[in-house]
């Protein structure tokens, strides 16, 4: 494709004798296009020049030697250059790209090379697996498909919360309580039921944790019998995530959760004494961090144990030698700032900086409902992610049997809209605000969504079938697109890979998903005011084969961002 940018940046470049990549960084995109395709703003070189930016501007325009096949016109505008790209230039190239490339339009190579490790999900074993999970997973999900696209050798990992207290206290109740619950028929509901009773009466009842304490030591001591019990609790968890997982299209490349550190923690204590880090404070080790503004990083607790930290630590140093990695992403809830703050500091004082400056925690906020309470965290009730999936499912099949009844496929139809709906609203806004759950909202066809998309998008395939065809390339009079509506289009259809990129770079698929609306918005009004099957053979096809396009790009968007399109709906 024409890379306008660099062009301009090229061109300027000759006449101010400045570094082109640098030029190419301060272009900008007009809030409006009347005011040009892109804009260079002259005070950023009035430092350099000398002199002053109207001035510049006008030098500029006076020598610059441009094509007028790829730029237009050039204005100056105080001490500015508004810059117009020539139509047919713009037309020609992004759909030359998207008909050569299809699928793969908005895909690069940057990655090569390079391993991307991505850590998400990661629940806690033995607790339910609820609606807080639905971030992690689906923040996750979205870059490890978007870093894939860009030609990242992706790893994805599940660090599975199963090790610690937690299982002591399933393994008592189990002991005390396994004839009141339905163990037999509903084996993970008993556990679930086992664990919140137990960790309700443990607070009047002192004894119960010091019971746990004691399954946990057997556990970690290796005792046959629990830890039986350990792995069949572990699987039969596992086997029910994976339900939540098939639904929302998750892919990890390995569970190795907590367990799996837990006899490779000695060599990083080791380590850590070796290294001088390690400080007695009231009977735990810890590393202090006070010079960093942190408290002390406990890496043996005053009883003698490891803890989540520890295993953390182990983790990184293992990741470190198996991936060699360019790239670790943490997609952890914001509540574990401090906590990964820690951990990078203290393998920063171990000597890993290197890999250090290669490691982000990827914090996101909490999903709420309309009054802005904490969704699953009344009264220990968890509201459970496959359930609420499951009824988003139900729910579009109530909407499809009450509009569409005779659609075929209905299932299938109704699964990929009604997960798409959960995925889409959790990724529309930036990750670090809170996600407001409200039904209405998800599910809104009109509104900023994801069956809003999904509709946009079966709208451009039913106006292909009504067509009964896709032009060809070559077929395609540009001139028939250059209505402000098609420009719009075809602008937005342009930057695609920039923006995927841009995601990476913040590790933000919000910036695709309201993309994405963008794009959608933009075909709409376009088919508002334009008929696209007409009398007229040549700007039919021309805007067929726009439809065309903008399609390819909502399905490719809409699949890296974790979601399924539907063919019809
Ligand atoms: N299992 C933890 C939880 O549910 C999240 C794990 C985050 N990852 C990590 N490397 N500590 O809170």
């Amino acid at each position: 494709m024409i890379n306008f940018k660099e062009e301009i940046a090229e061109q300027i470049a000759k006449v101010t004798n400045l570094n082109k990549k640098e030029l190419e960084k301060y272009i900008e995109v007009p809030p409006n296009s009347d005011l040009g395709d892109y804009a260079f703003p002259c005070f950023k070189l009035a430092k350099d020049l000398r002199k002053a930016p109207p001035i510049i501007a006008n030098e500029i325009k006076e020598n610059i030697e441009i094509d007028k096949n790829i730029i237009e016109r050039i204005d100056v505008v105080g001490g500015y250059l508004n810059i117009y790209i020539n139509k047919e230039a713009l037309i020609k190239t992004v759909l030359k790209e998207v008909a050569e490339k299809n699928e793969q339009y908005g895909s690069s190579n940057i990655g090569q090379g390079k391993t991307a490790v991505i850590e998400y999900s990661s629940p806690n074993i033995a607790k339910p697996f609820h609606i807080g999970h639905l971030r992690t997973t689906v923040i996750g999900g979205a870059l490890y498909k978007i870093y894939d696209f860009l030609g990242y050798n992706t790893i994805g990992l599940n660090y599975l919360g199963d090790w610690g207290l937690q299982f002591g206290k399933v393994i008592a109740g189990i002991s005390l309580w396994k004839d009141e619950y339905d163990f037999e028929n509903d084996e993970m509901g008993s556990i679930l039921k086992t664990y919140i009773r137990f960790n309700q009466e443990e607070k009047e009842n002192p004894e119960l944790t010091q019971m746990a304490r004691v399954y946990f030591k057997k556990l970690e001591k290796g005792e046959p019998e629990i830890v039986k019990q350990w792995e069949h609790i572990r699987k039969i968890s596992i086997d029910n995530y994976q339900r939540t997982y098939k639904l929302l299209n998750s892919k990890f490349d390995s569970y190795n959760g907590e367990a799996y550190y837990n006899d490779k923690m000695d060599s990083i204590i080791e380590e850590l004494k070796n290294k001088k880090l390690l400080k007695e404070s009231q009977g735990a080790k810890v590393v202090d961090l006070e010079k960093y503004d942190m408290p002390p990083c406990i890496v043996i607790t005053s009883a003698g144990t490891t803890i989540y930290a520890t295993r953390d630590l182990a983790a990184l140093k293992d990741r470190i030698n198996k991936y060699d990695f360019d790239k670790l992403i943490y997609v952890v809830g914001n509540e574990q700032q401090l906590h990964f703050k820690q951990v990078f500091k203290v393998m920063e004082l171990m000597g890993y900086e290197k890999y250090i400056s290669r490691c982000t925690h990827v914090p996101f906020g909490l999903v709420v409902d309309k009054e802005g309470e904490k969704i699953g965290s009344r009264k220990g009730n968890s509201v459970f992610l496959e359930d609420i999936l499951n009824e988003s499912i139900n729910k579009v099949k109530d909407i499809i049997n009450e509009k569409n009844p005779l659609l075929e496929n209905k299932d299938e139809i109704a699964k990929k809209i009604g997960v798409g709906a959960i995925i889409f609203n959790d990724l529309s806004n930036s990750r670090i605000k809170d996600e407001i759950f409200d039904w209405d909202m998800i599910l809104n066809f009109q509104g900023e969504t994801g069956p809003y998309i999904q509709y946009i998008y079966v709208r451009t395939r039913s106006l292909l079938n009504k067509a009964g065809y896709i032009p060809k390339l070559e077929e395609i009079n540009f001139n028939k697109l250059k209505e402000k509506e098609s420009i719009n289009i075809l602008k937005l259809i342009y930057i695609f890979n920039e923006v995927i990129q841009n995601a990476a770079d913040k590790n933000e698929p919000s910036i695709l998903a309201r993309y994405l609306i963008d794009l959608s918005q933009s075909f709409s009004t376009f088919y508002n005011e334009h008929k696209i099957i007409t009398e007229d053979k040549p700007v039919q096809d021309a805007r067929l084969f726009l439809t065309y396009v903008v399609g390819v790009v909502l399905k490719t968007g809409v699949q890296l961002l974790g979601m399924e399109m539907p063919e019809r709906m």
